[in-house]
């Protein structure tokens, strides 16, 4: 009996000690590959919607295109870091035509390995296109007409190497414009095959999501995806992804992109025995002061001549629109915060009216900005409520108006909103309860 128990009691003293020296080569094996740098960092930019501009002014659009180009040298000066760094933009830095080449012409100045397109760029894809030609420069894209011939500049799949690693990056590409079960489940088999063939051969997989939130989710629930994907940067903001819990949901990591241009988000990842042992994401925040001056010189360049292009335009505009600018004329130079306001409730304020039958005047005082400058109402449809004048209220301003589309480096100063001034005379208690409470929400949705 007694032998017996000091038997078991050897054995199990044996077993724990097996078990901690395994499980302490784990922990500090671990520890080793978060200890040493990391093997690959990749710094994404993205969603600058073709605001270059350099004004001085504090607030974000002092986080210009020349600001973050310094940021980027600054960072890349270290050889070391330009050994293991991945520079990707992930889209959406156009606002019209002209933008195109002014952004890309920096992308290749800064080095950038991949620029992936996004939904903006697919209004100006010839464009783009022929830019990444001329530059020479790997562009990320799905389903684009008129590539044919491109596919040397032009894939939904690309793999870049650092040192003796490979990185694929993958785009989703732009959603599917239905929703039902059989477009999306085709369109993702599609992206999935060149996951799955890509993570054959290479470290790791990134995706480029431009797919809405509630749909990509979707599809991960459903498919075995997150096996082979090591992170997903998404465009589509989501609450969701700031709950802790949610990382851990799926076998795959996200990477929100911020509104800003900076902080830039880097995702770093160690990689052990050709698999991603570790990853982490951080943000990086320079203090940058000072803007590079090549950058500068090309944005500055490109506003002098936009400027005296649409100095002109606009003088007619104002000679012609004798009553007030309609948001379609201010689309004319605008075209991307057209669009979004477009997305936003206040282009349906009329329509609002018109569904409950209240088109009345009572309600117009606050629901329609042609109605409180002409007092008529000509259009009820979408396009047609609280418009860009509404907010941007300078340009009611007879004297100021003619002054319109100084470069921004000549502004006196940016004429910011104010949302005491500007927002609550309709935003008020009695209509807008909330509007005091949420006035970050409330802004965020209304900013372009
Ligand atoms: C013919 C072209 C043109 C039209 C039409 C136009 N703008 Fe502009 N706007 C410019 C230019 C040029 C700038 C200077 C910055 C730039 O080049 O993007 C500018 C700048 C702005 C700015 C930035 C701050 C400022 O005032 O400098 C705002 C806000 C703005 N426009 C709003 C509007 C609104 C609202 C309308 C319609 C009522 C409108 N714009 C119509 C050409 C135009
Ligand atoms: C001329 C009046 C007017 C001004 C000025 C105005 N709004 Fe509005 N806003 C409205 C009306 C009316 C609606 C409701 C439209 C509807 O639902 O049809 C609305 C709706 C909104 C919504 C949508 C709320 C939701 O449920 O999603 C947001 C956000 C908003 N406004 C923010 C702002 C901010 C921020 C400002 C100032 C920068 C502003 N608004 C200025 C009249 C105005
Ligand atoms: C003082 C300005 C003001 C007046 C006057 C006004 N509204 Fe609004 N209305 C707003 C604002 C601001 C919102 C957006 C509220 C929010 O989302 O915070 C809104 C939202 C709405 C909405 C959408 C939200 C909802 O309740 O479903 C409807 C419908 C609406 N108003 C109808 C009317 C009608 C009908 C009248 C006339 C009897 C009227 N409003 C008069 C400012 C006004
Ligand atoms: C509900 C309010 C609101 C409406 C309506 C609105 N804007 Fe704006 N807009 C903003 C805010 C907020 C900003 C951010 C800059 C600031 O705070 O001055 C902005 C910025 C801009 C800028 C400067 C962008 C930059 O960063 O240089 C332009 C240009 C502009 N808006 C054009 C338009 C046009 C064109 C429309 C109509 C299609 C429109 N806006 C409608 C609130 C509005």
């Amino acid at each position: 009996m007694k032998f017996r128990s000091t038997h078991i009691l050897l054995l199990a003293l044996i077993t724990i000690v097996i078990i901690g020296i395994i499980a302490n080569f784990i922990i500090t094996s671990q520890r080793a590959i978060i200890n040493r740098p990391p093997d690959i960092e990749i710094l994404v930019t993205g969603k600058m919607r073709g605001r270059f501009e350099f004004c001085g002014c504090p607030g974000e659009r002092a986080q210009s295109l020349p600001m973050r180009a310094q940021a980027i040298k600054g960072l890349t000066l270290t050889p070391q870091l330009r050994e293991r760094l991945l520079l990707i933009e992930s889209g959406n830095f156009t606002s019209d035509r002209e933008s195109v080449e002014v952004a890309m012409r920096s992308f290749k100045m800064l080095g950038y390995d991949l620029v992936s397109t996004a939904q903006s760029e697919q209004f100006y894809i010839d464009e783009v296109l022929s830019q990444a030609r001329k530059l020479n420069m790997k562009l990320l894209a799905r389903d684009i007409k008129g590539n044919e011939g491109l596919s040397d500049i032009c894939k939904p799949v690309w793999v870049l190497s650092r040192s003796q690693y490979k990185v694929a990056f993958v785009t989703s590409g732009i959603q599917p414009k239905s929703n039902d079960e059989r477009t999306v489940m085709a369109k993702w088999n599609e992206v999935m095959n060149d996951v799955k063939s890509a993570s054959g051969n290479t470290n790791a997989v990134i995706l480029m999501n431009y797919w809405d939130w509630g749909l990509i989710e979707r599809v991960l629930k459903e498919t075995d995806a997150g096996k082979f994907i090591t992170a997903i940067i998404t465009h589509t903001s989501a609450q969701q992804l700031n709950r802790p819990e949610f990382q851990t949901n799926f076998e795959t990591h996200f990477l929100l992109l911020p509104e800003r241009l900076l902080p830039m988000p880097l995702l770093r990842l160690w990689i052990h025995r050709g698999k991603v042992r570790h990853l982490n994401m951080t943000t990086y925040s320079p203090s940058v002061e000072i803007p590079d001056e090549e950058i500068k010189m090309l944005v500055s360049a490109y506003y002098r001549k936009r400027q005296e292009r649409l100095k002109a335009q606009w003088l007619t505009i104002v000679r012609r629109a004798k009553e007030y600018t309609t948001p379609k004329e201010c689309a004319k130079c605008h075209e991307s915060e057209y669009r979004h306001w477009m997305t936003t409730k206040h282009a349906t304020a009329v329509l609002t009216l018109k569904k409950r039958h209240r088109i009345e005047p009572d309600c117009l005082k606050c629901h329609s900005e042609e109605f409180i400058q002409t007092k008529r109402l000509t259009m009820t449809d979408k396009g047609s409520g609280v418009e860009c004048v509404s907010c941007h209220v300078e340009l009611k301003d007879p004297v100021k108006v003619k002054e319109h589309g100084h470069m921004p480096s000549e502004r006196a100063r940016p004429p910011r909103i104010d949302p005491i001034k500007v927002c609550t005379p309709c935003h008020d208690k009695e209509h807008s309860p909330q509007f005091d409470v949420k006035l970050s929400d409330y802004m965020s949705k209304v900013r372009h």
